[in-house]
């Protein structure tokens, strides 16, 4: 059986990089599940498929071929055979990626493909995204819900992506998606088990030492 830390969280949260940190510090693999979010929606945006057409999307999302790297320092995704790396961090992916995750049917089909990656990892896996501890991984080792203030977040977001992202386009990317993400899971409180970690006021390598020392008394390390 796979030893699994499973992360939730909304955007901005630090999620990514406390999960990849946690993974190396463990040797353990990585599991971005937005990413694949992100995937599917390049796909489908680059099949022309309009964002409104529902039974499009799920068709997108149920043919969408996605491999994805679960080395923490070697982050690549594939989508149809095409390196989508980059792509997938382009402004219009962020904002029409909602139109995915909030139509079950393609939540599904991307959840049994995120499970299936979990039960094959070795020895084990840091999975993080919207659902994993509520729907993905309900009974990983660790459950941790990573939160952090509003502003704090639209703050680390605006760090990622540099002094070029406006103010309107940052609340659409921080406050918007949660807003849209939240419609079909509930990521803002902690579900019974799942501890929750307001990283407000903690930096990166704090919060990983937190993560660990969970970790620690799962005897996951
Ligand atoms: O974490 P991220 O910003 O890369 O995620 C991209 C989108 O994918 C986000 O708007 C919500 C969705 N997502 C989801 O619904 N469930 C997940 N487990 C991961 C991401």
């Amino acid at each position: 059986m796979p030893k699994v830390i499973a992360i939730d969280g909304p955007s901005g949260s630090g999620k990514s990089t406390t999960a990849k940190g946690v993974a190396q510090r463990l040797g353990l693999q990585y599991l971005d599940t937005g990413a694949m979010y992100r995937a599917v929606t390049r796909a489908y945006l680059d099949a022309g498929v309009d964002p409104s057409d529902t039974d499009g999307l799920i068709r997108a999302t149920r043919a969408a071929e996605v491999e994805i790297s679960t080395c923490p320092s070697d982050q690549w995704v594939r989508v149809n055979g095409r390196d989508v790396t980059a792509a997938i961090r382009e402004p219009e992916v962020s904002a029409k990626v909602s139109a995915i995750s909030t139509i079950p049917e393609c939540r599904q089909n991307l959840v049994s493909r995120q499970r299936a990656i979990i039960e094959a990892s070795d020895p084990g896996i840091v999975a993080e995204g919207r659902d994993i501890t509520t729907v993905v991984a309900p009974d990983a080792d660790v459950r941790i819900l990573l939160t952090a203030d509003p502003q704090v977040r639209m703050a680390r977001r605006k760090a990622e992506l540099g002094e070029k992202v406006d103010a309107v386009a940052l609340a659409d990317q921080v406050l918007r998606r949660d807003a849209d993400d939240s419609k079909l899971v509930n990521f803002s409180t902690a579900a019974d088990g799942v501890v929750n970690l307001d990283c407000t006021y903690l930096t990166l390598d704090e919060t990983i030492d937190a993560v660990l020392s969970l970790a620690r008394s799962a005897n996951v390390c």
